[in-house]
């Protein structure tokens, strides 16, 4: 089954909840994070989340685009994520692991995510303990980015992989996803879809989740 997770950078802030609830027949709702350092743009944190917390019970997939990720696993786990995923770049190869560990240790689910540039075989050592795999189909920032077509072959390299190590994982793809590229996405083997402008742009969001989503 396709997933579609509606990335609420894309929302209209001073409306945020009334936003959330006009994509709840999504599947996750994405949370983007953005410190300002791993990448340059700042977006929010901690706090917001508690509040989306308390106004959905949505399965809230949080994406740390931050320094050092271990250092805020706890935060966010306790502000009410269920997925936390964070970027290989960012951390130190030894802390990975400890990264993955810390997630489940709070009960959530772990996630890894790689740059446009980042080569699969990085995430090769950490796949048996992943419940995620973010593939970034734009340089993560930014939304409204146009999808970077030379990311297929790492979704479908990621897919072959995954479902013979670890079907269960999901494979996520994020930046640029329309109806277009959501397709060829899904044809190299992704499962979940992270959509920001096309999602709160659409006239009938409801509608336009469905589509995403193939039926
Ligand atoms: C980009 C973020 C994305 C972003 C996607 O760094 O990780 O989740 O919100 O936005 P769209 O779908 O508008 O490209
Ligand atoms: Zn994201």
């Amino acid at each position: 089954m396709i997933k579609v997770a509606p990335s609420i950078l894309a929302a209209d802030f001073t409306k945020l909840g009334e936003d959330i609830e006009s994509v709840k027949s999504a599947d996750y709702l994405h949370f983007d994070v953005m410190d300002g350092s791993f990448v340059p743009n700042i977006s929010f944190g901690v706090p917001v989340l508690e509040s989306v917390r308390k106004i959905t019970d949505m399965i809230l997939d949080v994406h740390l685009m931050i320094d050092t990720p271990i250092r805020y696993v706890q935060k966010f786990a306790d502000a009410g994520a269920d997925i936390i995923t964070f970027h290989i770049e960012a951390e130190k190869e030894e802390y990975i692991q400890k990264t993955i560990n810390e997630i489940n240790k709070y009960g959530k689910k772990a996630g890894i995510s790689l740059r446009p540039d980042t080569p699969v075989q990085k995430i090769i050592p950490f796949l048996d303990s992943l419940d995620l795999i973010l593939v970034m189909t734009v340089e993560p920032g930014y939304g409204g980015q146009k999808f970077l077509d030379e990311m297929l072959p790492k979704i479908s390299e990621l897919r072959s992989i995954i479902n013979i190590r670890k079907p269960d994982c999901d494979l996520e793809v994020d930046g640029g996803i329309n109806i277009e590229t959501a397709r060829i996405c899904v044809e190299a083997g992704a499962n979940v879809l992270v959509a920001g402008e096309d999602i709160f742009h659409s006239a009938d969001r409801a509608a336009h989740i469905k589509e995403l989503r193939g039926h």
